[in-house]
């Protein structure tokens, strides 16, 4: 009897989370200090998931898909099944919420390094995080904070990476806003998601430290190589109004720096318009 051949898997098979690989690359890591690692089918937001648990350990978490994937500035992170990675880490820290200052940027430049090694010839950053290449935007980042009191936050870092989802057959389907790319297009070969899980895991949990330490100082240098903003004429949404001027880098704490007729402005948060 002669068996039927099965098509050998496309290039587009889905690669689901590996629980086991993920757990022992992350035992390796953290040196027998206690975490929780959870992979899950489905959730809502990965972040929203985790700032409701406790806060006294390193709590992991990635999702397959979310049904209400939370990006910054209030907007939506399309996260269908299977084909992105949602990943987020309850940090509890125990320092002033100020020393808080530049983290999400430095987690950009760990994401934007990270694919650069993984064969992406050159990614940029646009502040505060978003990582683009080729003038599109491939991941972005989403911290949310709550404090327990001065000196202990529940800090969770969320992080989406566009890994195939030029994959998803549905394509109009995706609402998304702005030119957006995938590791997929990027290389040539079929990435794994659970090898870009452990390298961005791998690379987190061991900057973190230093970002402890030393704070967003430690990474600016590596950030304004990646600054693709820099000396470009921008409009920043800001609660006071549209402000208007050319961009000048970050300072040592991550603020923003605009130049304009009347001299140098700095910000912590707004919304780059263009
Ligand atoms: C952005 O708008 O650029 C930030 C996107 C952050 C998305 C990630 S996916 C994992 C984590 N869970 C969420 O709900 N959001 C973040």
């Amino acid at each position: 009897m002669s068996l039927i051949e099965l098509p050998s898997p496309a290039t587009q098979t889905i690669e689901l989370l590996n629980v086991k690989f993920l757990y022992s690359m992350l035992e390796e890591i953290t040196l027998g200090k206690p975490f929780l690692l959870d992979i899950l089918p489905i959730i809502d937001s990965t972040n929203r998931y985790l700032l409701e648990k406790n806060t006294n350990q390193l709590h992991i978490c990635l999702a397959e898909q979310q049904t209400a994937g939370r990006g910054r500035q209030g907007k939506t992170w399309v996260s269908p099944f299977g084909v992105n990675l949602y990943c987020s880490l309850l940090w509890p820290f125990t320092r002033r919420i100020n020393d808080l200052s530049g983290l999400s940027l430095m987690i950009g430049v760990i994401v934007a390094n990270m694919l650069e090694n993984y064969g992406i010839p050159s990614t940029g950053l646009k502040w505060p995080n978003d990582v683009f290449c080729n003038n599109k935007k491939i991941a972005g980042v989403l911290i949310e904070v709550i404090s327990e009191h001065s000196h202990l936050h529940k800090v969770v870092i969320g992080i989406g990476l566009n890994v195939c989802l030029s994959n998803v057959i549905d394509r109009e389907s995706l609402t998304i806003e702005q030119p957006w790319t995938d590791v997929a297009s990027q290389v040539d070969f079929h990435p794994s998601r659970n090898q870009l899980a452990s390298l961005l895991l791998k690379d987190v949990l061991n900057y973190l430290p230093i970002f402890e330490e030393n704070g967003f100082r430690a990474f600016q240098a590596d950030w304004s190589n990646k600054d693709i903003l820099l000396n470009q004429s921008i409009a920043l949404k800001t609660p006071q109004g549209i402000i208007k001027g050319i961009a000048k880098g970050v300072n040592e704490t991550g603020c923003l720096i605009v130049e304009n007729e009347e001299g140098l402005h700095h910000f912590s948060s707004a919304e780059v318009t263009n």
